[in-house]
């Protein structure tokens, strides 16, 4: 048996904007999905709450039907269909992920996949992406495929684009490298930089609730907007991510604030923000702080961010809810045992 996991993730910055082009700083949390995968002729997936099984030829079946499906939706610029039919079985993410595995690698067993995972899934923090990483890193140690670290995170991103149609890939590259993550699309290719910044302290993650929409409906939602609407608010977060690369290289606290803040305002003008995430940031700003939503929206968590521990603690809590402190630049995906 191989155990292997992979971290959350959260954006101190940049999502949305990273869809169009404009950086994410983004870092791997300490909340991590675990999979322990043993060879089998079937797929058997197993969570604490469920447990189905699959012949691989309806997997890779599936897989099939997956990728004509994405250049369909690519084409119609309309992923709906996709996101329902990821929706039908609360395993086709896991189905897709090994479906992927097998037919890259030419791999014609199945395995045994039991998921225990502490990243709550709709949330903003990456639950997706880091099940799919973790899968795809299971399936290669299984089957003693020698794949870099790139090469799982390629896979990985292709599934990502069946969970979410158009993801920009931040997500699955925090949740493969680990770390604090700088996360550009270029038409060269993507950049992907990892920020050697030591002191990330007094950040707090605020659960508030699991999202109506998923991360892909989001998305697209925000790519239905007027695009003389969006741009303006997609530059001004890119704008205030390259301010938030100098703040926190620098440790410039009020810039960090001033970031953080900026990139609320537009989320919540995109639509992605709700009201009790506004009045939660609004809360944390009149305090001397600063919290904005994280990864698509529609609820999920609310990154906060103060330098006075106690007066958040308190603030949240007058609201009704409960903030955790959260550890940033976490390890990336890594082998447990084998
Ligand atoms: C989701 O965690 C982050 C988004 O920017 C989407 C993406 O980057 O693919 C909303």
């Amino acid at each position: 048996m191989v155990t292997v996991s992979a971290p959350g993730k959260v954006h101190l910055i940049g999502e949305h904007s990273v869809v169009y082009g404009e950086p994410a700083i983004i870092a791997a949390i300490d909340k991590r999905c675990f999979v322990n995968a043993t060879k089998n002729a079937d797929l058997i997936v197993k969570t604490p709450e469920a447990e189905s099984i699959y012949d691989i030829n309806e997997v890779t079946y599936f897989v099939n039907e997956l990728r004509n499906l994405w250049h369909k939706c690519a084409d119609k610029k309309d992923f709906s269909e996709m996101f329902e039919t990821m929706k039908e079985d609360p395993f086709n993410l896991v189905k897709a992920t090994v479906g992927e595995v097998l037919m890259d690698l030419n791999i014609d067993e199945g395995a045994d996949i039991e998921i225990r995972s502490d990243i709550p899934v709709g949330a903003g923090l990456g639950s997706s992406a880091a099940l799919a990483v973790s899968v795809v890193k299971a399936m290669t140690i299984l089957y003693d495929k020698e794949l870099s670290r790139d090469e799982i995170n390629d896979i990985t991103f292709s599934i990502e684009k069946y969970m979410h149609g158009t993801p920009s890939g931040g997500d699955n590259t925090t949740c493969c490298y680990g770390g604090l993550v700088w996360f550009q699309k270029t038409m060269q290719g993507n950049v992907i930089k990892n920020l050697d910044i030591s002191k990330l302290e007094n950040f707090f993650l605020v659960y508030v609730s699991r999202p109506e929409k998923s991360t892909g409906e989001l998305v697209q939602q925000v790519r239905e907007l007027e695009e003389s609407y969006r741009q303006p608010r997609i530059s001004d977060i890119g704008r205030a991510t390259h301010d938030m690369l100098d703040a926190l290289t620098t440790n410039d606290t009020k810039k960090i604030r001033e970031c953080i803040n900026i990139a609320q305002k537009n989320l919540s003008e995109l639509g992605v923000s709700l009201p009790i995430i506004d009045d939660i940031c609004k809360a944390v700003r009149g305090i001397g702080g600063a919290a904005k939503l994280c990864g698509a929206g529609g609820g999920g968590t609310v990154l906060c961010y103060h330098e006075d521990r106690l007066k958040l603690l308190e603030a949240i809590s007058d609201l009704g809810f409960s903030a955790t402190e959260t550890v940033l630049g976490d390890e990336g995906v890594r082998v447990d045992s084998k």
